[in-house]
């Protein structure tokens, strides 16, 4: 039913700063692989087999990734080494992937509405914000979760997380009535706001499943906080129709968009890695 999975990319990741002077954000590694790995191989095992990515400038390496080397293949070809491309071969052969430019960086909601041209405006696709690295030892992986629900509802979702009341200033927070275990209807949505403004602690992560009316709803939306179109602001709008739920997801999430965040990523796999 999912079969694309949007990934915007295009942000220019000034926290990590000088490292993404020329290298992108979603190409910083977790152990041996870049973050935008990670949301890919999630989005196959829910299911999607196209990668819509929306760049920038200086996002190249991004596309150089999912694509093949042969210099480098042909190097190290019979060697030891051969292996370690096996993960991103199997990726390459497994799935198609677009690319379009945001050419300026005017916020989440209007990174979205770019890939309209990528992900067609007729049918609901995933969205996975890359720098959020999420894992579920557990079982099944985020957006799997959230697809499985999507068969369900049939409307937008958005993947939430209890945060601390003093944190909710870093995300979009939602309002709702529960409907079931970990399911609430959102009945409304603030982008960060201040602690005394927000309507719960539950956060919004960067893993979306939209419906194409989305694309109409962005293009009546205001510049919101910052300036900038906010996703937040657009679905806020889809929620006071009831159409859109919030999800508690099962797993961890790293937020790798912070230096913490993505040390304690790493920290974490880290120690999977040695059992
Ligand atoms: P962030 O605000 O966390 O990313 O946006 P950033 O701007 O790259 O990071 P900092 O704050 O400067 O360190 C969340 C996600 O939305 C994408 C980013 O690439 C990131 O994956 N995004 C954001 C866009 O693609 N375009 C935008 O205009 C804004």
């Amino acid at each position: 039913m999912i079969t694309t999975c949007l990934f915007p990319a295009a942000g220019y990741g000034t926290r990590f700063l000088p490292a993404t002077k020329a290298m992108p954000k979603e190409m910083l590694p977790v152990m041996t692989k870049p973050l935008i790995q990670y949301g890919v191989e999630e989005a196959i095992e829910a299911g999607c087999d196209v990668m819509a990515v929306i760049t920038g400038r200086g996002k190249r390496a991004i596309t150089d990734h999912f694509d093949i080397s042969y210099e480098l293949e042909h190097q190290i070809k019979g060697s030891s080494k051969e292996g370690l491309l096996k993960d991103i071969r199997s990726i390459i052969e497994q799935c198609t992937f677009t690319y379009t430019r945001q050419n300026e960086m005017k916020g989440l909601g209007d990174a979205i509405y770019k890939g309209k041209v990528l992900v067609g405006d007729d049918k609901p696709f995933a969205v996975i914000l890359a720098d959020d690295l999420c894992v579920n030892p557990e079982g099944d992986g985020v957006l799997k979760q959230m697809v499985e629900l999507y068969e369900k509802y049939r409307c937008c979702i958005v993947a939430t997380m209890e945060v601390p009341m003093e944190e909710v200033h870093k995300y979009g927070v939602i309002e709702g009535n529960k409907i079931e275990d970990n399911i609430y209807m959102v009945s409304n949505m603030v982008e960060k706001p201040e602690v005394d403004k927000a309507p719960t602690n539950l956060a919004v992560i960067g893993r979306y499943i939209l419906t194409p009316e989305i694309f109409n709803v962005i293009k009546e939306t205001k510049p919101g906080k910052n300036g900038e179109l906010q996703i937040t602001d657009a679905l806020c709008a889809q929620a006071k129709k009831g159409m859109v739920i919030a999800y508690r997801f099962k797993g961890k999430r790293f937020d790798c968009g912070s230096v913490d965040g993505f040390v304690e990523a790493t920290n974490y796999f880290y120690k999977e890695s040695q059992g």
